[in-house]
């Protein structure tokens, strides 16, 4: 699928998936503004360098999405045809501690940004969901027609509000939303936050990590250039109002198969340190990627051993600013 619009306001685009997004999108010759608050989540110079490249190509905005008036004056600026809205307080652990912020970025920033597309006209509204949403949901693999209300942490429930907000504007206003249940993103560029990237960098270090729980809990990893096939084909999608699809990689992988695939791609044994479960982290997540396969045609191409050594290849060229 072709990506329709030629001026998108993306959110969040000096992130991990929000940066590799601007790249893909550039190449379809469409204008990019980026809105971005570098906030100190994780070391903002890592998404100074995200942008890096792009410098002069885009036009970046130092916003806080929680700002409705500088919103305001952007979208009247302007004129978007589609916002890609990535911006959020991402990961479960760091929301248990302050689910206030949690709530304040995620619910009123996306609240925000629909009211501003109302407001400026704007048709066309994507919006980064979460596989958390699922919660401790035991059918598996999670399918989009499941009945979910059991999310078990902040972060799951700002994700499953903006869902909600998503659908209201859709209804409302004739605002075409498009929400997609990302399943943990990987590669270039990854979160340092993430299981993935610390790992790497301390099995590589010769240094302990620390495993929550006996190895058992399984992921859906997704290859992040999967994830940016999959946004660019919702995008396109005009065939309804409003649309959950689940991107995910479709296969599973346990905690302990994660450790030995980074051990195999850095060459070292892992030093273990075993802790116990964390609290708000979900058993297991699996992506059932049948609707987005037959109305996107998304189709994961990165099998999750090669995507971890084209990960730690990455990290061993240096571009990796932070580690
Ligand atoms: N990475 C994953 O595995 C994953 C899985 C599910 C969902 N998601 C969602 O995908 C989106 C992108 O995730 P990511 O992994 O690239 O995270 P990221 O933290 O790298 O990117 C998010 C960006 O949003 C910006 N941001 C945060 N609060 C802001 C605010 N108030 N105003 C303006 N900008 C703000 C951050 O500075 C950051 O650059 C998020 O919405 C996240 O919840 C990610």
């Amino acid at each position: 699928m072709t990506f329709p619009f030629r001026n998108a306001l993306i959110t969040g685009g000096a992130g991990f998936i929000g940066s590799h997004l601007v790249s893909n999108l550039l190449t379809t010759g469409c204008e990019i503004t980026v809105v971005d608050d570098f906030n100190d989540f994780y070391d903002p110079v890592i998404k100074e360098a995200n942008l890096r490249a792009h410098a002069g190509t885009i036009d970046l905005r130092k916003i806080d999405i929680r700002n409705a008036g500088s919103l305001d004056q952007l979208f009247a600026d302007k004129r978007f045809d589609c916002v890609i809205h990535l911006a959020a307080r991402a990961g479960v652990r760091p929301s248990i501690q302050d689910p206030q912020l949690y709530l304040s970025t995620n619910v009123d920033g996306t609240l925000n940004l629909l009211e501003a597309c109302r407001k400026h006209e704007v048709r066309n509204f994507i919006f980064a969901s979460s596989s958390s949403v699922y919660g401790i949901n035991s059918k598996v693999p999670f399918s989009e027609t499941d009945l979910i209300g059991r999310t078990i942490s902040p972060y799951a429930a700002t994700k499953l509000m903006g869902e909600q907000l998503c659908s209201n504007y859709s209804h409302l206003y004739d605002i075409r939303c498009m929400c997609l249940r990302f399943f943990t993103v990987y590669g270039p560029r990854q979160r340092p936050d993430l299981a993935i990237a610390k790992f790497t960098h301390r099995i590589m270090n010769g240094m302990p990590i620390d495993q929550y729980g006996d190895g058992s809990t399984a992921r859906d990893y997704t290859y992040i250039e999967d994830i940016i096939q999959g946004i660019v084909s919702a995008a396109g999608y005009q065939e309804s109002n409003y649309e959950i699809f689940n991107l995910g990689g479709s296969q599973t992988h346990t905690l302990s198969e994660l450790i030995e695939a980074i051990e195999s791609a850095v060459g070292k044994k892992a030093i273990i340190r075993q802790l116990p479960d964390q609290p708000g982290d979900v058993p297991r997540t699996f992506a059932d990627i049948s609707k987005a396969g037959s109305l996107l045609g998304y189709s994961p191409t990165t099998p999750f051993l090669s995507g971890v050594h084209r990960y730690v290849d990455w990290v061993r060229s240096g571009e990796d600013s932070g580690l």
